[in-house]
């Protein structure tokens, strides 16, 4: 590895002692582990071994539990590549300067403060799981760990504020190309941050912004990508609304190879954006515009707006027609198909 990329792997805080000597014991033994072996070893009762067994679980250890002969580590959660991830993008924008987590709140959050305390342009915050993944408009992004792609990548654009959210377009547009990349299916865009494959949202972009006056002085890019997730691994009340490349495509991805073709995506995408405007970006969007010419429901403080999704204008603004060919265009909000 090129000695000036530098890799900081960041073990969670929040894996406590006691699950990490659990998994030691059964990745040990490779075999059954009684419960009462390990609640010795702990000094703790077997009530509480079994409480870290299915908080492991969660962690996406999987552990088979059976009466009378204890506990099996079966499988471990996959972990990211970074000596993969690295050489792919030596050299390149985003490959001098890698955060890896196997744990953390969220990789925007991260960024964030890393931004604020002075990190260069290309820093990409990566994780395996988030305890509290953010979207846009407040939502959550849930993930089980080793399943997806959770990544922040700071960006420090000479940009005023007012073109900051064209970067969204530009992140999401280089997102679909370089997915394609990998899978034999189709990527639209569902305005202004949504990955959709079909009619299943496989993952989004939360852009976050920080600026005085007129200059952007950072930008956080967050992408989640649902890649090797089963779908009894989605979130119950998703499965009807969400997929993953491997629900679409049948196949276990690398994701490691996924993440750096999307890292050198992005770089060639928004360095093509500062260099010659955001005309390429707009145009990728519009070849992949998911709401295009559909009826569509735009949340408003007045109330929802229905009308026929129209593309979007060369401000990455949603343009809807209402009745009577009345074009509204709309630079925020949350939009619905209507059905
Ligand atoms: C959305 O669907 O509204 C956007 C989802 C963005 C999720 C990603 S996961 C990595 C990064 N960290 C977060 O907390 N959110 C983004």
């Amino acid at each position: 590895m090129d000695p000036s990329v530098s890799v900081t792997y960041i073990e969670s805080a929040a894996m406590s002692q006691r699950k990490k000597t659990v998994i030691d014991i059964l990745r040990d033994s490779q075999d059954f582990v009684s419960g009462e072996a390990i609640s010795d070893v702990l000094g703790i009762s077997r009530n509480a071994v079994h409480k870290h067994v299915k908080s492991l679980r969660k962690r996406g250890y999987r552990i088979v539990g059976v009466s009378r002969r204890g506990y099996r580590l079966e499988d471990e959660p996959a972990r990211l590549s970074m000596g993969h991830v690295t050489q792919r993008t030596e050299h390149s924008m985003f490959g001098h300067s890698f955060r890896y987590h196997d744990e953390i709140e969220s990789t925007n959050l991260e960024a964030k403060s890393l931004a604020l305390k002075g990190a260069p342009e290309g820093t990409v915050v990566v994780a395996e799981a988030q305890s509290a993944g953010r979207g846009r408009l407040g939502r959550r992004w849930t993930s089980p760990a080793g399943k997806g792609l959770l990544f922040s990548v700071i960006l420090r654009p000479q940009l005023p504020m007012s073109e900051a959210h064209m970067l969204t377009i530009v992140a999401a547009t280089a997102a679909a190309e370089a997915i394609e990349k990998h899978v034999s299916a189709r990527v639209a865009i569902k305005w202004p941050n949504d990955l959709f494959i079909g009619d299943r949202k496989v993952g989004g972009i939360l852009t976050e912004v920080s600026g005085e006056q007129d200059d952007v002085d950072w930008i956080v890019l967050g992408t989640g990508l649902n890649v090797n997730t089963e779908f009894s691994e989605l979130p119950v009340p998703l499965r009807r609304t969400a997929t993953s490349l491997k629900i679409a495509g049948g196949e276990v991805l690398d994701r490691s190879d996924i993440l750096a073709t999307m890292l050198l995506g992005l770089e060639t995408s928004y360095k093509s954006a500062l260099r010659g405007g955001f005309d390429k970006a707009l145009t990728a969007f519009r070849d992949r515009d998911f709401l295009l010419s559909r009826t569509v429901s735009v949340e408003t403080r007045q109330g929802p707006v229905i009308g026929a999704a129209a593309g979007i204008d060369d401000r990455g603004a949603l343009l809807v027609e209402l009745p009577h060919r009345r074009i509204r265009s709309f630079h925020s909000g949350d939009v619905t198909l209507h059905s």
